[in-house]
C-alpha cells in the first residue's frame, strides 16, 4: 500500500468485480435504449472508464467539470459549472457518473440543473456513497459501495490531485491532511 495509507477499503478485483455488476444491471436496466453517459470530471474517469467497458447497451460519452474541494477536505458549499457539457442533453437518456457522493451538494445541484435541459431519463450512478455527511438530498440509482466517514483516495479520488491513478481504493492517513476535518 502506499505509504500515505491508512488501510486498503477495496482492492483492485473488489472494485474490478462490483464495477463489472454495476455495468451489467446498468445494461439490462437500459436494453433497446441508448445512454448518455455525463462523467464528472476529474474523478470519476477511471470509473467511467472501466464502467462502460462493462456496459452492453450503445453508450456516448460528455463530460461536466465542477468545483468541488479544492485543496481542503471540507466542501466550501457553493457549486460552480467549469466545464459544461459540449452538447445538449434533451431527450436522451442521461446517466450521471461520479466517484463520491459526500455531502449532496455537488449532485443536488447537477441533478436540478441536467433536468431543466429536458433529457428524457436522469439517473445517477456512483461508485461510493458516504451517507454520514449528506447536507443535500441525492437520489443514488447505482451505488458501487456505501462507506463509512473517512476520507478515501485511489481510482480516481484524490487529494490535492495526488493518488488518483491508485488502483485501489484507501483511507488517507489524517497525518497526511493534518488531522482535521
Ligand atoms: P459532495 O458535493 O460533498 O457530495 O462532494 C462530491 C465531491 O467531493 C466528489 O466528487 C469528490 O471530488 C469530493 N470528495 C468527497 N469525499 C471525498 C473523499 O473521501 N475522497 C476524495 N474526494 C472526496
Amino acid at each position: 500500500m502506499h505509504p500515505d495509507g491508512e488501510r486498503i477499503l477495496f482492492t483492485e478485483e473488489e472494485i474490478r468485480a462490483r464495477v463489472a455488476e454495476m455495468g451489467r444491471e446498468i445494461s439490462r436496466d437500459y436494453a433497446g435504449r441508448e445512454l448518455l453517459v455525463v462523467g464528472i470530471l476529474k474523478g470519476a474517469m477511471i470509473f467511467l472508464a472501466d464502467l462502460v467497458r462493462s456496459i452492453t447497451v450503445p453508450a456516448f460519452f460528455d463530460f461536466i467539470a465542477v468545483s468541488s474541494y479544492g485543496t481542503s477536505t471540507k466542501s466550501s458549499g457553493a457549486v460552480r459549472i467549469l466545464k459544461d457539457l459540449d452538447r445538449g442533453i434533451e431527450g436522451r437518456h442521461v446517466l450521471i457518473v461520479e466517484d463520491i457522493v459526500d455531502t449532496g451538494l455537488t449532485l443536488n445541484y447537477l441533478v436540478d440543473n441536467l433536468t431543466a435541459r429536458g433529457p428524457a431519463s436522469l439517473k445517477v450512478c456512483t461508485l461510493l456513497d458516504k451517507p454520514s455527511r449528506r447536507q443535500k438530498p441525492v437520489e443514488i440509482h447505482y451505488n458501487g459501495f456505501t462507506i463509512p466517514d473517512e476520507f478515501v483516495v485511489g481510482y480516481g479520488l484524490d487529494y490535492n490531485e495526488c493518488y488518483r491513478n491508485l488502483p485501489y481504493i484507501m483511507v488517507l492517513s489524517p497525518r497526511v491532511f493534518g488531522g482535521g476535518r
